[in-house]
């Protein structure tokens, strides 16, 4: 099965980076084809509105002329994350808004969504906004969940090593479904 991984942290080494190395680490033993997409690291121009996608190609020619091809061909998408002000990363959210110029090939063929996200705080609530605009894209674009790792207290790669969620991320990624 093809999957797309797309991160959104600027650390390389970081938290999030750790739960994508493990997911992709269990997809790949399971067979998968896994591309990787480290957002924070590519050249990816924000959306401008302009809907020129609307009656041609996007305007913008950048690494999300890489990422198309891979993401109309997945049946699997996982977003990574670290929580910036209880939503996204920035860096990630340009890459989402990016989706528009493919929104109905997107939207039509059933695909999986996966949420992974990690932030410092503790508190039951902190990712609830994050959580429920990921839901929210899921709906618009008729893709099922298919599963979330959420690593609260999680403020430095210290933090994540000692707790179970690579390992949850591991799991997610061997047990992705064909
Ligand atoms: C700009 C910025 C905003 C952040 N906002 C939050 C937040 O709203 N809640 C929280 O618990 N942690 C927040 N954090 C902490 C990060 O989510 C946390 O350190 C995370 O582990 C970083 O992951 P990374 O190493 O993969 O980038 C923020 C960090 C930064 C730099």
């Amino acid at each position: 099965m093809n999957c797309v991984v797309i991160t959104g942290s600027p650390h390389r080494a970081g938290t999030t980076a750790l739960l994508a190395d493990e997911f992709v680490r269990g997809a790949s033993e399971a067979g998968h084809e896994v591309f990787r997409f480290d957002a924070a690291f590519e050249k990816i121009a924000p959306c401008l509105g302009c809907n020129r996608c609307r009656s041609g190609r996007c305007v913008h020619e950048d690494a999300m002329d890489a990422l198309n091809p891979r993401l109309l061909a997945a049946e699997t998408v996982v977003f990574v994350t670290p929580l910036y002000y209880f939503g996204m990363s920035a860096q990630i959210k340009r890459v989402i808004d990016r989706f528009y110029a493919n929104n109905e090939a997107l939207r039509e063929n059933p695909r999986r969504g996966i949420l992974m996200a990690a932030c410092h705080d503790a508190e039951d609530w902190a990712m609830e906004g994050l959580v429920a605009h990921y839901r929210a894209i899921l709906r618009y674009l008729n893709w099922t969940d298919g599963g979330v790792v959420l690593a609260k207290a999680c403020g430095t790669r210290g933090d994540v090593e000692n707790l179970e969620y690579p390992a949850q991320a591991y799991r997610l990624g061997r047990k992705l479904a064909p």
